[in-house]
Order: C-alpha cells, then sequence, then structure tokens
C-alpha cells in the first residue's frame, strides 16, 4: 500500500461518513438494487462466485457524481441479493493506473483471486494512456497490485480496455473493447500461459471488418461466454444511429452469436441484438457460478444519457446496478431471468383475477416501491395498459404486437417511448423498486430496464383494457 493508496482510502471514507445522511435521506434509494453509498456508480466489474461468496466490484467514484478517476468499490453476497459493502478494492494510485482503475473481471487460479483491469492515465499534455493490470488476492477483500501485463498494440487508438478473462483448453484469453486509429470500434483478444504475460493475438471482429460494415467508433466491455454450445460475444458498441426500434439509446449494449476461433483469431457470427429494451442498461458483465449457471448484472445507466439530471444528485449518489439474471440461450437468442434466489424475497402474497372492458383498475400493490407483480394474460382482445405510480407507463397493442415502456423523461419531464416487437404475449414480471422498473416478457425473451422517479406519494399502480381483458395478477412486496 503507497502513501497515495492510503491516502485516497481515507478521503473517500471519509466523504461515505459525511454524506451518508444526506444520501439516505433521498426517497429515490432502492430498496432491493446495488448503489453506491455515496458519489457515482457504473459499470460491474469482477463479478465472480469464489469460495462459496459473490463478488462484485464496481467502477466507483467516491467523490463526486460524475465521472472520474475511478476506484473499484466492492460489494460480496452469499446469495445474490443480500449484499454487504466490502472495503475498497482498488484505488487510482499508481503510475499507471493514476487517472482511473477502470473496468475489468476477475477469475481464480490456484485459490487466489486475480483480478484484471484497465489503468486509465493521462499525460500531462491531457493525452490518454491505457495499461491492462493485474491485481491480486488471497481473502476476496484486500489485493496487491502486480501492475502492467498488457501494452497497447500498434494500430489502436488509447481507447483500449475492459479485460474480460477466461481459461479454454489450459490457455488463458483476454477480449478487450479497442478504437482502431481509423476510429473503428473492435473486440480485440490477447492469450497467455501464465496471467502475467499476454500475447496480442488481434481483431475478432469490429466495425469494418468482414462481418460487419460501419458498426460504431469504439467498442466497450466486450464479454466472451460460451451457452449452449455456441460462443456468444457480449459488447457494448458507440457511435451506431437509430433505426426504427432499434439503437435508441445514447449508446448500446448487445450481442453477437457465434464461434469463437482463437488460433486464427476470429469470431465468426451472427446479427447484433440488442439486450434490453428500456431506457438503462449498459456495461453487462456476467459470471459462471458454481452451480453453473450463467449470471449478468449491468449497470442501470447509460454514458453520457442525461446522467447530470438524475434528481438523486442532490443527494450526493447517483446510478444502480440491474436485478442479476440468469442467462441461457434458446434458439440463438439469450433469455434473462431474474435470478431464482429474489423469490426468497417475495413476502404479503396476492393472488386476484381482474377482468375489465375498456376500463381501469387499480391493483392492489401494498408496497409499490419495492413490489414485484407477475401478470398473466388470459384473454387480450386488444391490449391493454399499466400506469406505475404516475411515472411510467407499458403499453400492449396485440394486432401490432409491439410493447411499449413510456416514461417521464428527468431532463426535460416530456414523455419518452422506447418499443419492442413480440409475437404474443404470454407474461410479464415486473420488478418495482423505488426508482427503477425492470420488466421481464415472455419468460425473458425481451426486457425493459429503466430508472423512474415517480413523485413520492403516487403509490398506484393502474392497469386498464384496450376493449376486453382477463388476467391472473400475483404481486409480492419484495423485503
Ligand atoms: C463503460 C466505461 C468503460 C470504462 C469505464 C470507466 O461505461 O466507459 O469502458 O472502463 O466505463 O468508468
Amino acid at each position: 500500500m503507497n502513501l497515495q493508496d492510503q491516502e485516497l482510502r481515507r478521503q473517500a471514507m471519509e466523504r461515505v461518513e459525511t454524506y451518508q445522511p444526506l444520501v439516505n435521506q433521498d426517497p429515490y434509494r432502492l430498496h432491493y438494487h446495488i448503489m453506491p453509498p455515496v458519489g457515482l456508480l457504473n459499470d460491474p466489474n469482477g463479478f465472480i462466485h469464489w469460495k462459496g461468496t459473490y463478488h462484485l466490484f464496481y467502477q466507483w467514484m467516491p467523490f463526486k457524481t460524475g465521472h472520474g478517476a475511478k476506484f473499484w468499490g466492492h460489494y460480496s453476497s452469499a446469495d445474490l441479493v443480500h449484499w454487504r459493502h466490502e472495503e475498497i478494492a482498488l484505488t487510482p494510485s499508481d503510475w499507471y493506473d493514476q487517472n482511473g482503475c477502470y473496468s475489468g473481471s476477475a477469475i481464480d487460479e490456484n485459490g487466489l483471486l486475480h483480478v484484471f483491469y484497465t489503468g486509465n492515465v493521462r499525460d500531462e499534455e491531457g493525452n490518454r494512456e491505457t495499461y491492462q493490470c493485474l491485481a491480486v488476492s488471497k481473502d476476496g477483500i484486500t489485493f496487491e497490485k502486480q501492475g502492467v501485463v498488457a501494452r497497447l498494440p500498434e494500430g489502436y487508438t488509447a481507447h483500449f480496455r475492459d479485460p474480460k478473462v477466461w481459461k479454454k483448453n489450459g490457455r488463458w484469453y483476454m477480449v478487450l473493447g479497442a478504437q482502431t486509429e481509423r476510429l473503428e470500434g473492435r473486440a480485440v483478444l490477447f492469450s497467455s500461459e501464465n496471467l502475467t504475460e499476454w500475447s496480442f493475438l488481434g481483431d475478432i471482429t469490429g466495425s469494418h471488418t468482414a462481418q460487419l460494415d460501419e458498426f460504431g467508433y469504439m467498442w466497450e466491455c466486450p464479454d466472451m461466454i460460451t451457452l449452449g454450445g455456441k460462443d456468444v460475444l457480449i459488447v457494448c458498441p458507440q457511435g451506431l444511429e437509430a433505426e426504427g426500434f432499434r439503437f435508441q439509446n445514447v449508446y448500446q449494449s448487445g450481442y453477437f452469436v457465434g464461434k469463437l476461433d482463437e488460433r486464427k483469431p476470429e469470431f465468426r457470427h451472427g446479427e447484433f441484438e440488442e439486450l434490453d429494451r428500456g431506457f438503462d442498461f449498459y456495461a453487462p458483465q456476467t459470471t459462471q457460478d458454481e452451480s453453473g449457471r450463467r449470471i449478468l448484472i449491468a449497470w442501470m445507466g447509460v454514458p453520457d444519457q442525461g446522467e447530470q439530471s438524475h434528481p438523486t444528485i442532490p443527494y450526493e449518489w447517483v446510478h444502480c446496478m440491474t436485478l442479476p439474471r440468469e442467462l441461457t440461450l434458446e434458439n440463438n437468442r439469450l433469455i434473462q431471468k431474474p435470478v431464482q434466489e429474489l423469490r426468497t424475497l417475495r413476502q404479503n402474497g396476492n393472488s386476484v383475477q381482474i377482468s375489465l372492458k375498456q376500463d381501469a383498475e387499480m391493483l392492489d400493490i401494498v408496497s409499490p416501491e419495492k413490489a414485484e407483480i407477475l401478470l398473466v394474460p388470459q384473454y387480450i382482445e386488444e391490449g391493454f395498459e399499466i400506469s406505475f405510480r404516475g411515472a411510467a407507463r407499458l403499453i400492449y397493442r396485440k394486432a401490432e404486437g409491439v410493447l411499449t415502456l413510456e416514461r417521464q423523461s428527468y431532463v426535460d419531464e416530456r414523455t419518452e417511448a422506447r418499443h419492442c416487437r413480440i409475437a404474443g404475449l404470454k407474461d410479464l414480471n415486473i420488478f418495482l423498486d423505488a426508482s427503477s422498473v425492470e420488466i421481464f416478457v415472455n419468460g425473458g425473451e425481451e426486457v425493459f430496464t429503466a430508472r423512474y422517479f415517480p413523485s413520492p406519494g403516487n403509490n398506484h399502480v393502474w392497469i386498464s383494457g384496450r376493449k376486453e381483458i382477463i388476467m391472473n395478477v400475483s404481486s409480492w412486496t419484495i423485503a
């Protein structure tokens, strides 16, 4: 531990202590989602199930509600639903990470927790430098930095970051997000035998390659996983133009299904699919847990997308994580289901059948600021809509086969909308927290994730039919 590290830890903890009373007064503090104790949270990092404990690190700026020289904050959990805030894992205190311990991942080797991250550096003129770094922990709590293990290859700008590491056939691989000197977004691959010496293998796919035309000027936060016998590259391209219902957010987050050939190297794949249909979803990271499930958590936010207009900012904190979701691959599509452990939080269960004809009914949800709702339509003539506490609406139009999430913008209070097409509606599993909504459609074939900021005191969840509907409604308080 160098002096700078000690000093940064001291300042961060002081900040937490000073602002915790203010932060805790915010009615938009979430009840069952991961948040920063103070300051700004963005990407999930180093997600791993290690020696029986889930560890989730996160990009943390403790000193303000904006971006900057990030720390790795740390939560741990035995069950993915009760989280404990741990001591800071990494501070930006060395020459190779002094402007941020940026995003990265974790693996186990010989019983030691290894985390790989990007050291972000600005030189005297403000030019960016990037270093891929390693830190190792015996107990999962305190880390010893090992310094730089991979450097920037030729042909790329310093937008080269977010290492995700895995092992295959006895070799280690690392995928990174990158930008070429011609400003094309790419995913690139390194490999290693010992985790400390890495060799650059090349691009595996990206914008302006054999497989894709124009596809963004930068790719961030790649994750390469194997599911259902296929390789899946999850990645966040920046610079895609909106088209129809797609690519409506400032930056995108989605995946390609295909086959990775590490030797070439090349990832042959199909079309890009978005992971989420809502407003706030970015930088997802997955891990395979000790039971073999593939679990995803994402940042419930998007860089540069109205971040400074969040109503939580006067309370000195901003952003949160999504719920953990179990991933499977069906017909080349990723399916996301809230992890089953969330059911252990269900209380005050209530089930009714409602039947409406062109009229509206208020759902009997005891605590809509922390609730789960399961809707199973029995009959839908034309469609319906559900209004959440006056601040968001979900609308289903059966004839068009379109599901829409509307919310009141926290930037200018206008109504904004996101849509997706579905072939029919089987069920909706909705998680409401004090300032978030996650809607799993048809068993997780589609998901809408969004922050929303209802007026405190408006606790009404209304459902109204467009012509006739019959629907089974179950709800729980999440506690
Ligand atoms: C994505 C990202 C990453 C980077 C990190 C910095 O949100 O820009 O590419 O490592 O955030 O906080």
